[in-house]
């Protein structure tokens, strides 16, 4: 089975996992490269000038995706002796119409940003995924592109995504109703092509990945407010060169709040990026009272990373600001879990887009925890977790890796083994999951 299929069945669900309790956890680990990062960077390598090589490329059944999408958009991508990933940059106008339908799987950002890099380009081409990304919503990027001429049709705003090629683009000034780093990214591509100043305006922070790696590539922008507000004149051509991608904050999170749970002396985890605009995990974890050290914090490539030191922590309750979520946006899975674990009550609201990540997370970590003995009560944007401890039990992730592996942290709380069902989807973005929990003593294990 191709890799490509392979993300796409990711979501059916053939695999469970099996969570022990343990006592304590500990050691030293790496977790594999950021996502966001390394899908950018084949995107951004594919379409500059020259070659790009990327260091630390996460090898995940989604990246894997995007990577197959560009060698079918006629790009060579080629895995070198080293480790690293060569992309043999075709130039702006290099990418040729794919011969069907581009698969990116499981990938929100795959779709959305290529939604935005191939709206310009003077081909055809259709983008679909697997079944949970066919139900997510499209249209928060086919809209704003449209208005800068793109010609896009969705099905009832949703994926396939059909992009009529030859369109003429021009800049516009967009102000988002929600603060998506995807559709920001999105215009930012369409913008490089596009001609005039296409602002894109926020309503709050969202990672800011996109507009570092184009300007470590060369591009010019904007930012205003803070980086709420990015402009960028097109058209402008990228130039091809190194990109160091650090390891995964939201995969990092697993482990962070594994070491609170039970890192009687402590974890450490290594190389984790820790953008500003993506870290709201240690800023709530901290507030919850966590024992977090950034040890070591440095610059890798466009991005800053540290090494975080974790231990165990008397975690309490938080109403947790709600400007805080778009910064942890990915996180929440196991910030519900943490919740679950802390004196008291922990309150999140304002998190509706919740709802449309790979699965509905309000929904779908209301119920496990539920499953698993947690007082949760679901709100339209939000949830509400009294803290204490859980029983074992059964809960099913609903095929979406974050929920898979938040449930197998839940084991360091719980009084007897969970199950957790539907867990094909963890390669979509942590491959060697189970490597890695094992490595610091975590008992989960497939079965
Ligand atoms: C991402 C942005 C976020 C995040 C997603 C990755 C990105 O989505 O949830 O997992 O790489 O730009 P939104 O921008 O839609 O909030």
């Amino acid at each position: 089975m191709s890799p490509v299929s392979k993300a796409s069945a990711g979501s059916a669900g053939r695999k469970d996992y099996r969570a022990l309790p343990v006592d304590r956890i500990g050691g030293t680990l790496e977790v594999p490269g950021d996502k966001s990062i390394s899908h950018r960077a084949l995107m951004l390598g594919a379409i500059a000038e020259g070659e790009t090589r990327v260091r630390g490329f996460l090898e995940s059944e989604d990246c894997v995706a995007t990577r197959r999408a560009f060698e079918a958009l006629g790009v060579r991508i080629v895995d070198e002796p080293d480790g690293t990933l060569r992309i043999e940059g075709v130039g702006p106008a290099g990418l040729s119409a794919a011969a069907g339908p581009l698969d990116l799987g499981n990938s929100g950002t795959a779709i959305r940003l290529m939604t935005g890099l191939l709206a310009p380009q003077p081909f055809d081409s259709v983008l679909t995924g697997d079944a949970s990304l066919r139900q997510r919503p499209m249209e928060r990027v086919a809209a704003p592109l449209r208005a800068m001429g793109a010609r896009i049709r969705t099905r009832d705003g949703k994926a396939p995504i059909e992009i009529s090629g030859g369109a003429k683009l021009a800049g516009i000034d967009y102000a988002q109703p929600v603060a998506s780093a995807q559709v920001k990214s999105a215009l930012l591509l369409a913008a490089l092509y596009a001609s005039g100043t296409t602002v894109v305006r926020s309503p709050g922070p969202s990672r800011d990945h996109t507009e570092r790696m184009l300007r470590s590539m060369g591009a010019r922008l904007e930012t205003e407010e803070g980086g709420l507000t990015v402009a960028l004149t097109g058209p402008q051509t990228l130039q091809g060169g190194r990109i160091d991608v650090p390891g995964d904050l939201s995969s990092a999170a697993f482990f962070i709040v594994a070491g609170c749970l039970g890192a009687a002396d402590g974890l450490l985890i290594r190389n984790v990026g820790v953008n500003p605009t993506r870290n709201g995990i240690l800023t709530i974890l901290s507030a919850m009272g966590a024992r977090i050290e950034i040890r070591n914090p440095r610059t890798f490539g466009a991005e800053p990373v540290a090494d975080l030191f974790v231990e165990r922590s008397e975690l309490v309750g938080l109403d947790v600001p709600p400007e805080l979520v778009p910064l942890a946006i990915d996180e929440f899975p196991i910030l519900f879990v943490a919740a679950a674990g802390a004196r008291g009550r922990t309150i999140v609201r304002g998190a509706d887009e919740l709802r449309h990540k790979e699965s509905d997370r309000l929904a779908v970590m209301a119920e496990g925890l539920a499953a698993l003995g947690a007082k949760v009560e679901e709100r339209e944007a939000g949830l509400i977790i009294e803290g204490g401890r859980l029983r074992g039990g059964e809960v099913d992730s609903r095929g979406d890796h974050r929920v898979a592996m938040s449930f197998s942290v839940a084991s360091l709380l719980s009084d007897g083994p969970i199950v957790i069902r539907n867990t094909d989807a963890v390669a979509t973005s942590f491959p060697s999951f189970l490597e890695a929990a094992a490595a610091c003593g975590m008992a989960v294990t497939e079965r």
